[in-house]
């Protein structure tokens, strides 16, 4: 110890004077924009307002002691197809590659800290495999994580490399096609004989990334598993199937020293909530601590349906896939209001991270992307472009995540009497933040928080304004809520 105690206690002292004084007296804001016409990106703000005393009515209230799910993460997959070309990159400009991950995972760039991945092929590989492709090794002898391109591994080693916070979510499209009737890893359904063993090839799949010290936080049993299709790997598995196989593989992780990595479930499209979702937890309601929902079907609000049933099972939006050519404001739009914004999700996740330039589905035959599957960012051995997913992602995961990375916050209230406007609040720390998507012209609007307001004027676009605050209403209500409902208002 370098100083005396007296000086530490007058040291504290001082810094809750300085703290209250602050308070009192108001914050300073800083944000960032990106306008409709791209003219801004991403662009810290000239003009942001400082909080003092105000009155009356605000046009937007941020109400900290509304306090609701933990953020998880936000970001997308990486396939085969990703990490190849993001690999070919590295090997042509290695400083293009080393400014790119900077600018893609760390805070002062997109910030994006989860990334769901394949266990074996998807349709985003160049050739049908599996981790044990031994055709009847139900003890999973021949079992092989090194299986999957090791420029996939590299990849995502350079990745957390970068960004030590980072959080991996691995699911496999098909089980080995030994396993399946058929026996093929384009479509059809797990074998019933099969349902026994094969929680331990996910289980092993799990132990390989560890092994790897690759940071694997959460497993599914199986992505989209009402899509069977001939053309690419997938299958099919029934609600009270997937939730037979949870129950073992929930009891093989925890024999296995495993505990800390979640199960979650579903992973397929919103308008199966009620007929899948909801009948597959009832089955094994202590398997699964998330679901995830695709938005290929449905509507999100069909999502409701499940967190009023089960308000403390997080609900995760793991994948959306824009289309190359669609209009960028339209889709940033569309992507905050139905994915980011969405009022009870945890994570929020495009398809492909990374696409070569028409992103198309290199599985030979493949279906499965019409007119093509945009990437968050579109990579060439020469060139990175960001798209819109990128852009209108980072105004979240910079809201919700601290400066430094190492902190994931919370939803807390927040709400706009103009109805142009879409806006979600956060608290990390003591930092509380505001992302305001502005569809409809240039705004004046003033900002109420703990009693005091700020006035700005937002441009249409998305922005996303921080500023430092008491969090001690915040402690409170957690535990009133706790035995309480989860979730009263959102937008
Ligand atoms: C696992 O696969 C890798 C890559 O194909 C290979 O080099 C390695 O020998 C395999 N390991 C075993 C134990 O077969
Ligand atoms: C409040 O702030 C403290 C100190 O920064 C932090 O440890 C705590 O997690 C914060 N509470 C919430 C709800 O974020």
């Amino acid at each position: 110890m370098m100083f005396s105690n007296e000086f530490s206690l007058f040291s504290i002292a001082l810094a809750y004077i300085l703290g209250w004084i602050q308070l009192v007296h108001g914050q300073t804001i800083t944000g960032i924009v990106s306008t409709d016409d791209q003219s801004k990106l991403l662009q810290d703000i000239s003009d942001a307002p400082s909080f003092s005393s105000g009155s009356g009515d605000a046009d937007i209230t941020v109400d900290p002691t509304a306090v609701y799910q933990q953020m998880v993460g936000f970001g997308g997959s990486m396939t085969d197809s990703a990490a190849l070309a993001m690999h070919n990159l590295k090997k042509a400009n290695a400083d293009k590659y080393n400014e790119y991950l900077k600018t893609a995972f760390t805070s002062a760039g997109g910030a994006i800290n989860y990334l769901r991945v394949p266990i074996g092929a998807s349709d985003f590989s160049s050739s049908a495999y599996s981790l044990d492709d031994i055709s009847g090794d139900t003890s999973f002898n021949n079992f092989n994580i090194s299986n999957a391109p090791s420029y996939l591994y590299s990849t995502l080693a350079d990745i957390y490399a970068v960004n030590p916070n980072l959080k991996i979510h691995i699911l496999p499209w098909s089980p080995p096609a030994w396993m399946k009737e058929g026996n093929t890893m384009n479509g059809g359904s797990l074998k019933s004989g099969m349902v026994d063993s094969y929680p331990t090839y996910l289980l092993k799949a799990v132990q390989g990334y560890k092994a790897k010290n690759l940071p694997v936080v959460a497993v599914s049993i199986q992505n989209e598993p009402q899509n069977s299709n001939p053309t690419y790997p997938s299958c099919t598995i029934d609600a009270s199937t997937q939730a037979t196989l949870a129950k073992s593989l929930r009891s093989l992780l925890d024999q296995n020293s495993l505990t800390d990595v979640k199960l979650i479930g579903y992973e397929h499209n919103w308008d199966s909530t009620s007929s899948y979702t909801i009948p597959m937890v009832e089955d094994a309601p202590n398997a699964f601590e998330g679901v995830a929902f695709h938005c290929y079907g449905g509507q999100v609000s069909e999502t409701q349906a499940f967190s009023a049933q089960f308000p403390n099972i997080p609900m995760y939006q793991t994948e959306c896939a824009g289309t190359p050519g669609s209009d960028w404001w339209t889709d940033v739009q569309w992507y905050a209001d139905n994915l980011w914004s969405d009022q009870d999700t945890s994570t929020g996740m495009m398809w492909i991270f990374a696409s070569a330039d028409n992103g198309q589905a290199p599985f030979p035959g493949s279906n499965s992307c019409g007119d093509g599957c945009r990437g968050i960012t579109t990579v060439t051995s020469s060139s990175v472009t960001y798209n819109q997913e990128f852009y209108s992602m980072a105004h979240y995961t910079r809201a919700f995540i601290s400066e430094d990375g190492t902190t994931v916050g919370k939803r807390i209230g927040a709400k706009a009497s103009n109805s142009n406007l879409n806006v979600v609040a956060y608290v990390v720390g003591d930092r509380y933040s505001l992302v305001v998507l502005n569809s409809g012209g240039s705004s004046k609007q003033t900002i109420s928080f703990q009693g005091k307001q700020a006035t700005h004027t937002f441009a249409t676009g998305l922005t996303t304004l921080w500023w430092t605050g008491s969090n001690t209403s915040t402690k409170r209500m957690i535990k009133k809520r706790a035995a309480h409902h989860r979730r009263t208002t959102a937008h």
